[in-house]
């Protein structure tokens, strides 16, 4: 009998603290007219100075574990996808296991930038499918704003903080689940996106913080043509891959970069906007924290009907991208 995954639970955590781009107008030379036009962006989120990415994952997971109907002392995985982790080492995936108290969970950390909730998804798939694991917690989460140069217009007005969740259970026979899952990224564009210092490249010093080097460097413009053009090659991967059409996708859940970047995938998939979920005007670029986030948008909504072919993209940092195609 076929082996699915299935996405049995999602949830996801935002910060109270709202930053406007009426806030940001204060702060750098911007306005709301040119964040909303180039971006589609709103407002973002902004962690409290007390609380790190675990925090916010914890948040999160124990939402998803609510609607999964699942207790954590059932997980046997716990994956974070995340470029800010609470620490250099050890992992935030280990730091949630704690606050759950999920102890017979393995738990490790995967940096894939923003699309590394399609990784985890992928990883946690594989794992189910080779029947090693039967309960798999994955997370996106990051707290960004630790990492911005917030004088630099053309990165601060974009990026926020927040958590997304999904817990994955093994399924015998049934028809839903996950179909298929794409991997990329190209390291030779690594540094098009990217926080050059603070790790072994160029470690801390007062010479590196002053220099702001432990921030987000981003040249948009480059990031802008690559991201449209790959996720239309991922999207058409995906498509050959399962024998459909675009027809065939029911619903779309984009990372939430650019609202531009949004409406030529959904372009490209002749999909009208209100089959797709777009949340980026209230959360920003969470990275690794915004496909779950908008999943979850979209499934406490109503708006993800069971049998749906949902389609889940992203793009972000390394450079990666990819995408994941489930049966809801
Ligand atoms: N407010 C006002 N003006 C700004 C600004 C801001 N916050 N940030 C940049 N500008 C200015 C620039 O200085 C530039 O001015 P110039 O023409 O006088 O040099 C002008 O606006 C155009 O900048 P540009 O970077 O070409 O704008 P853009 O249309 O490409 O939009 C982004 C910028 C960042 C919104 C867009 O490039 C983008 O979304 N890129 C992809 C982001 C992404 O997907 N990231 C990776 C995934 S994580």
């Amino acid at each position: 009998m076929t082996v699915r995954t299935v996405i049995a639970g999602t949830g996801s955590y935002l910060p109270e603290k709202i930053l406007t781009n009426a806030d940001l107008e204060k702060m750098v030379d911007t306005t709301d007219e040119w964040i909303v036009s180039r971006s589609g962006i709103r407002e973002r989120r902004v962690a409290a100075p007390e609380q790190a990415t675990s925090d916010l994952a914890t948040e999160a997971a124990r939402k998803a574990l609510d609607m999964a109907g699942s207790s954590a002392a059932d997980l046997d995985l716990i994956i974070v996808a995340t470029l800010s982790p609470d620490h250099f080492f050890p992992s935030t995936a280990g730091l949630v296991q704690r606050n759950l108290g999920a102890f017979k969970a393995a738990a490790f950390d995967l940096e894939a930038a923003c699309t590394g909730f399609i990784y985890a998804l992928s990883i946690g798939d594989a794992f189910i499918r080779m029947g090693s694991y039967e309960n798999i917690l994955i997370i996106g989460a990051e707290v960004l704003t630790r990492f911005i140069n917030w004088e630099d217009r053309s990165t601060c007005v974009l990026f926020g903080d927040g958590a997304g969740a999904a817990i994955l259970r093994r399924e015998e026979g049934g028809e839903r689940g996950v179909l298929s899952t794409h991997l990329h990224c190209d390291g030779r564009l690594a540094e098009l996106l990217y926080a050059p210092g603070g790790v072994s490249r160029i470690p801390p010093s007062h010479e590196m913080i002053d220099q702001k080097l432990n921030t987000v460097r981003m040249q948009g413009n480059e990031i802008f043509k690559i991201a449209v053009t790959k996720l239309r090659e991922v999207v058409e991967e995906t498509l050959e891959k399962n024998g459909l059409t675009e027809e065939d996708i029911d619903f779309l859940v984009p990372h939430q970069a650019n609202l531009r970047i949004i409406q030529a995938t959904a372009k490209r998939l002749n999909l009208p906007m209100e089959k797709v979920v777009v949340t980026v005007d209230r959360h920003g670029n969470t990275s690794a924290a915004s496909v779950p986030l908008a999943l979850d948008d979209a499934v406490r909504a109503g708006r993800i009907k069971s049998g749906d072919r949902v389609l889940l993209e992203a793009f972000g940092g390394g450079l990666t991208w990819g995408a994941a195609l489930v049966r809801w």
